[in-house]
């Protein structure tokens, strides 16, 4: 009987022992479980946030561009408007110039005659801003031609150097006479020059310098333009908006479309600008020509395709 009982005792003992190992087995089992979904959810939560993240970026994203359309927008129905404005205004301002330049031919009086010139002057100016104008909002296709970078800087420079905002001002031009020719629009770079050398003489005091110079890159088929002076420089907030259309510091003086035009222009030359400047120290004005001497024109390339 007792050995039937022991048995039983021992029976009894060891199927606890079985189902507490077993209750343990099933513990560690769920503990796995809830730390696995655990992973999960932080997994979960941490696409979540990436996602969250990724939207934030994208409607940042969005706004930008709006913005930037927008501008695009005002800037083409101000062009619009410019064009409509220029030719209106034109038309009536070469009127009033031959008729100032009639009455110049026919007085005497000096003082009469500077008063006329001084309209002519002005009348000028207005008629330069006008081209300036259409020129911004439609910009005739560059007229490509093969053209010495030194001949062209030389020729400029010739125009510009009697003008009395250059006196006094030392001018200096690195440009080697043995570069390779370009492939540009020598009238639409050569305004380039002209607006850069003219924004460097106004930036520049007497016995300042103002420095043309060029070279060839290293490792890419391009040319590198540069037009540095040491002029008054730019802050950076200036520095921000030289290539926006109408943006100048010179109320009453300038249209502010000088650097957006020359910018617009490098751009068709498949070119690129920048200005680095700084406070009291000067401007830079750097900007790069590709170099297409050895390329085909897209005209010789779609012959050579037709007769390939
Ligand atoms: N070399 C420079 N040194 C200092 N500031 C400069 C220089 N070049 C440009 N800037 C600044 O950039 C502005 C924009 O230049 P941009 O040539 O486009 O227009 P502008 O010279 O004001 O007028 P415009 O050229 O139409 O007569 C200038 O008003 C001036 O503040
Ligand atoms: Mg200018």
């Amino acid at each position: 009987m007792l050995v039937v009982l022991a048995v039983f005792i021992v029976g009894l003992a060891v199927w606890h022992i079985y189902q507490v190992g077993k209750l343990s087995r099933q513990i560690d089992e769920t503990r796995r479980l809830a730390d696995e979904s655990d992973r999960q959810r932080n997994q979960v939560q941490e696409e979540l946030f990436r996602r969250l993240y990724e939207q934030r970026e994208l409607d940042r994203q969005k706004l930008q561009f709006q913005a930037q359309l927008s501008e695009y927008e005002k800037y083409a129905a101000l062009a619009q408007l410019a064009l409509g404005a220029a030719h209106e205004i034109n038309n009536p301002l070469l009127g009033i110039l031959s008729h100032l330049e009639l009455e110049l031919r026919t007085t005497e009086d000096p003082a009469d005659r500077s008063e006329i010139e001084q309209c002519i002057a002005g009348a000028k100016r207005i008629s330069s801003t006008l081209r300036g104008l259409v020129n911004y909002a439609r910009p005739s296709p560059p007229v490509l031609s093969r053209i010495s970078l030194a001949r062209l800087v030389a020729d400029t420079v010739a125009f510009l150097e009697n003008q009395p905002m250059l006196r006094g001002k030392i001018l200096q031009i690195d440009v080697p006479s043995d570069l390779s020719l370009i492939r540009v629009d020598a009238n639409q770079l050569s305004q380039v020059l002209m607006n850069l050398l003219l924004n460097a003489a106004e930036a520049t005091p007497e016995n300042g310098r103002i420095v043309v110079s060029a070279y060839k890159l290293a490792y890419v088929e391009s040319l590198e333009v540069r037009v540095s002076d040491t002029g008054c420089g730019m802050p950076p907030e200036v520095l921000a908006h030289v290539f926006e259309p109408f943006y100048t510091t010179k109320r009453g003086r300038g249209t502010g479309l000088g650097l957006s035009i020359s910018y617009a222009y490098i751009r068709s030359h498949g070119g690129d600008m920048r200005v680095d400047s700084v406070v009291d120290r000067g401007t830079t004005v750097t900007f790069t020509l590709p170099l297409r001497a050895d390329e085909q024109t897209d005209e010789e390339k779609e012959k050579s395709l037709i007769v390939g």
